[in-house]
């Protein structure tokens, strides 16, 4: 087994994981894996392929063939097949398509190992929803943030905003616990907190109370 350390950091969407996991990679300097970028890639790609997400076994090869490429052109940006898709990824259908296609096992499994191949030295964070359960089950960290669903849609609501792009709340909230009720329901991997798992409730805690918590406990891991 490897001695790299992982911190997982597991949660639903509108957590702040994301957010979270970034800024702690950044402070310990190490590696970050956002691997829901992966299923919504793996969503779009079978678009323009033309893959049906029924036809497992296709999505399956896709999975595997994908050419992906992180932070090439800026932090967080995201590269499928020499295209900048970074933007695209985020839009609703990306999220629409992320979840469908992580409820199909074989999707999930053919991304099992990419995943597991983002662990280098000096050590890596990575945010998700199974991270902590399923693909780094020894990590040295699990952190399972949550937030009411009333919260969450308030965040990304002005998150849009910010960015100057319309949104109605109701119709976010909405969405939001569809997604939530597929990615708690499905079979595999299903949204729950590892059994180990540190949960934080980050209601009313701002991001930098929640880095400053996390970090906390990394450093008292790593030490360890
Ligand atoms: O984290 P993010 O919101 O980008 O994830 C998009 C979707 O991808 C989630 O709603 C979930 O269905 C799926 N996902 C997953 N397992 C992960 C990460 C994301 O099933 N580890």
């Amino acid at each position: 087994m490897s001695t790299v350390p992982v911190i997982a950091i597991d949660g639903p969407s509108g957590s702040g994981k994301g957010t979270v996991a970034a800024r702690v990679a950044d402070q310990l300097g190490f590696g970050l894996l956002d691997s829901g970028a992966l299923y919504r890639v793996l969503g779009i790609a079978a678009v323009k392929n033309g893959v049906d997400l029924e036809n497992h076994g296709r999505l399956a090869e896709l999975a595997q063939q994908l050419e992906i490429e992180f932070g090439k052109s800026g932090p967080g940006s995201v590269w499928l097949d020499g295209q900048d898709v970074s933007l695209q990824i985020r839009t609703d259908t990306g999220s629409e398509l992320a979840s469908r296609v992580g409820a199909i096992p074989a999707a999930r499994e053919a991304l099992h190992a990419r995943q597991q191949a983002f662990r280098s030295e000096p050590g890596l964070v990575a945010d998700g929803r199974d991270m902590g359960s399923v693909i780094f089950p020894d990590s040295c960290l699990k952190i399972f943030l949550t937030a009411s669903p009333e919260e969450r849609a308030q965040r990304r609501y002005k998150q849009l905003i910010g960015k100057g792009i319309d949104a109605i709340l109701p119709a976010l909230l909405r969405d939001l616990k569809e997604r939530d009720l597929r990615d708690s329901q499905r079979p595999i991997s299903p949204l729950k907190p590892a059994e180990d798992a540190v949960v934080l409730d980050t209601n009313d805690l701002s991001i930098d109370e929640v880095v400053e918590q996390v970090m906390d406990l990394a450093r008292a891991r790593l030490a360890g």
